[in-house]
């Protein structure tokens, strides 16, 4: 199933993407910044799922960075949609098999560290896992990496360090912290945030981690960060909204395509 999917894309590429980049929802602006853009519809590709969440188009932007080989996905498969895992991470696998060494990944989140406030962008060092499953379980494929997959340098240390320098270089604020996931669809209750901070966790969301697990086994560079689109449930007085969270992305997807833009035209091999 996944060598069609990927024959397929490679028949519509002209290149071979090293860096793929999975962007959350109201940060889909990033792909507007790709040169000579090759559009892939999700719908058009074999064995691929097709997104429903909004803000997300469901399509892969192929081209050139900092003039870098790189493969956007505006779209990604979340879990509370009903996809199984195994649909959720299936694209990690295709970038790997098409040739992507080093994953970017954005998304929006809840803030639960006090010292955050709305707008920021949280670079992700490790993360929590509170979905109650795991992309991995099932019959493991070997092809692809390991039975156990060691999780100590799954947001790799060396392209964090080059976040921090380049957000500091262009003066984009830059948080960091642990980034923890639950299935959604629901935000979470004040009770559920009190715990969550107690555990570790500075930001909440619903995506990121399968891929980053996937992402880990295939044994690719890592990079992850967070928008903090609203502060999480009981951390303010106030009720939170689904819409909320795309309007503050679209404010703050500037900094953040400028500051990933940057961060891919200082990486080197990785
Ligand atoms: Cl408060 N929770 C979760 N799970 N995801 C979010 C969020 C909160 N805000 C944006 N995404």
């Amino acid at each position: 199933m996944i060598d069609e999917t990927v024959a397929y894309i490679q028949t519509r590429l002209p290149f071979t993407p090293e860096i793929g980049i999975i962007l959350g929802s109201g940060l889909g602006d990033l792909a507007s910044a790709v040169e000579n853009p090759i559009f892939l519809d999700y719908g058009t590709i074999p064995h691929f799922p097709l997104s429903t969440a909004p803000g997300h188009k469901g399509r892969f932007v192929a081209g050139f960075l900092a003039h870098k080989p790189v493969i956007c996905m505006q779209g990604r498969f979340h879990y509370y949609e009903g996809y199984t895992m195994e649909q959720v991470i299936y694209p990690v696998r295709v970038l790997k098999r098409l040739g992507v060494q080093t994953l970017i990944l954005t998304n929006a989140a809840g803030g639960i560290c006090q010292d955050f406030s709305v707008g920021d962008l949280m670079l992700i060092e490790d993360h929590i896992n509170v979905m109650g499953t795991n992309p991995l379980i099932g019959r493991n494929d070997p092809s692809f990496g390991p039975r156990f997959c060691d999780m100590t340098y799954a947001y790799t240390p060396k392209l964090r360090a080059l976040a921090e320098q380049t957000a500091a270089a262009l003066n984009i604020p830059l948080q960091h912290g642990v980034y923890l996931a639950c299935t959604g669809p629901s935000f979470e209750t004040p009770a559920e945030i009190r715990a969550f901070r107690t555990l570790g966790a500075d930001a909440v969301g619903m995506s990121t981690v399968p891929e980053v697990i996937a992402a880990s086994h295939c044994q690719m560079n890592v990079l992850a960060i967070s928008m903090i689109t609203n502060m999480a449930a009981g951390v303010l007085d106030q009720p939170l909204s689904g819409d909320e969270v795309i309007e503050i992305g679209n404010l703050r997807s500037r900094d953040m395509q400028r500051l990933i833009s940057e961060i891919v035209r200082n990486m080197e091999g990785t």
